[in-house]
């Protein structure tokens, strides 16, 4: 049974909410959710057997992110429909409309739009805290520019972006890139993969950081190269 979040959940739950409808772009729905006890029972039947594998700890991550999720997808009209985790991990959303997922150990938080305007969707969370530079080493590279962010935040929401833009990417060119394959500009708001794949870039780092990466307009039109996916 889920019991209610407590004041403080609450509070953190409705100020990242609005930091992330802040710099969503107009047609992608976003929502978060603190992670409780019981969340795992929001997966839906085939949502639970796509994952089964899986511990617990990430089921009830998985079930808060798809509780946010199912309230998305009814608000554009489409309802009881299961997200399930294909073998490459993507969850699957329905026909016309793209999606991403993700948790972090006590928030989960989704995001969609349709694909008439946005090609394909990703988002990530992280606690608003530095990151650990030996990780930061693994993933900052010299092409990436930072400087405008907070700077004892700025290795976290990049970290946090190229992790946003693999998942909006993966499901569009099925290629599993590294960090050094994505080069982020937090001053321009953009990214670009070792395959010329341009993504679009917003974030907030209050009071968690969440970075939406978004290929503008349409599946195959964000390629440096302007070729055809
Ligand atoms: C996709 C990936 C980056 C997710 O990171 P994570 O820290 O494990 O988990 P997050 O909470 O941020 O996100 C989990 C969600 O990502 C989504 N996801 C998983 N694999 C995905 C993929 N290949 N494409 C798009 N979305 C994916 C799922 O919806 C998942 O939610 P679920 O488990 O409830 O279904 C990671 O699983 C992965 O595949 N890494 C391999 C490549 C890599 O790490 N490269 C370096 C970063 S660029």
């Amino acid at each position: 049974m889920t019991r209610p979040p407590s004041p403080e959940s609450a509070l953190a739950q409705a100020s990242l909410l609005q930091a992330m409808v802040a710099i969503a772009p107009k047609s992608v729905r976003v929502g978060c959710r603190v992670i409780q006890d019981g969340d795992e029972a929001h997966l839906l039947p085939e949502e639970a057997r796509s994952i089964l594998a899986r511990q617990p700890a990430m089921r009830r991550a998985s079930g808060a992110a798809r509780w946010i999720a199912h309230g998305l997808l009814a608000d554009v009209g489409v309802n009881d429909f299961a997200i399930l985790r294909a073998p490459s991990g993507t969850p699957v959303w329905p026909d016309g409309i793209t999606g991403s997922l993700a948790h972090d150990d006590e928030m989960a938080v989704a995001a969609v739009a349709p694909v008439a305007d946005i090609g394909s969707l990703g988002i990530d969370v992280e606690p608003a805290q530095p990151l650990p530079d030996d990780i930061l080493a693994l993933v900052a590279t010299r092409s990436d520019r930072t400087d405008a962010a907070d700077r004892r935040l700025a290795g976290r929401v990049l970290f946090c972006a190229k992790e946003a833009v693999y998942k909006a990417v993966y499901p569009l060119d099925r290629e599993i890139l590294g960090y050094e394959d994505i080069e982020v500009d937090l001053n321009a708001g953009r990214a670009m993969t070792k395959g010329g794949r341009k993504v679009s870039l917003a974030y907030c780092v209050a009071p968690r950081v969440v970075v939406l990466a978004f290929v503008d307009g349409g599946r195959f039109r964000s390629r440096a190269d302007g070729g055809n996916g």
